[in-house]
């Protein structure tokens, strides 16, 4: 029969990715025949019973990695604590799965959700720099020296200085005092472009991520969602 690493088990049965698992078992969460285990290297196979907040984590299942056009208004989480309608409200089937990172409530546009954890923690983890392009509306004339401060970087969260980032201007319109610009980046932090705009005392006033690596939302509606492609889930291992 075969064992894994606890960890490994739970983030394969969809529950989060293994780093976040690893931080369920060090905090109690799980429990293996009855007996709640916070050693890492716990090995367990499919005759153990595994459980988090009480039920039986199923082992291992079929993969799916889902494509949504997120619309604004829905949290990125699994389960909201204010009850506020969450982007699996949008997504309905019998899997268990989770974000890959995070879109505000008040962004739209492309986010990938998936039941394999391995998938998550690559995507989200910091050295592999997947491209993500944004398409912000500020309000106000966006100067060049703005643009090149946020192409060089610039600084948010106490000090830290984001990762060079290409810049497009979209649109500028004098008339209703507001700029468009696209905006590429490959980190991740929270609230990320948000935060840089504000950085240059530009305040946004409309957020949408029209493509992670080279999948876009344009043939996706607001609110619908599709199956990536084995080449879309396979060209996100590489990097962009
Ligand atoms: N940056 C933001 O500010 N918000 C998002 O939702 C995504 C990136």
């Amino acid at each position: 029969m075969k064992e894994e690493r606890l960890q490994k088990f739970l983030a394969n049965a969809g529950i989060s990715s293994r780093r976040k698992c690893e931080e369920l078992i060090l905090d109690g969460k799980i429990e293996v025949n009855g007996i709640v285990v916070t050693e890492l290297g716990t090995k367990v196979s499919e005759k153990d019973i595994v459980k988090y907040d009480g039920k039986i984590v199923k082992p291992e299942e079929e993969k799916v990695y889902i494509l949504l056009n997120k619309p604004i208004g829905y949290v990125t989480t699994a389960k909201d604590q204010f009850n506020r309608d969450t982007v699996l409200d949008l997504v309905k089937i019998n899997k268990r799965i989770v974000p890959v990172g995070r879109l505000d409530m008040y962004t739209s546009g492309a986010l990938i959700l998936t039941n394999d954890g391995d998938f998550v923690n690559m995507l989200t983890h910091p050295k592999n720099e997947i491209n993500k392009t944004y398409n912000v509306t500020v309000r106000g004339i966006i100067k060049k020296e703005e643009i090149r401060q946020l192409e060089n970087g610039v600084e948010i969260d106490d000090g830290y200085i984001t990762k060079s980032a290409k810049i497009k201007i979209l649109k500028i319109d004098e008339e209703k005092n507001i700029s468009r610009i696209q905006i590429t980046i490959h980190e991740g932090r929270n609230r990320q472009v948000r935060k840089m705009c504000e950085a240059i005392n530009k305040k946004v006033l409309a957020l949408h991520r029209n493509s992670i690596g080279n999948i876009n939302v344009k043939d996706l509606k607001l609110g619908n969602w599709r199956y990536l492609t084995n080449k879309e889930i396979d060209n996100l291992h590489k990097k962009y």
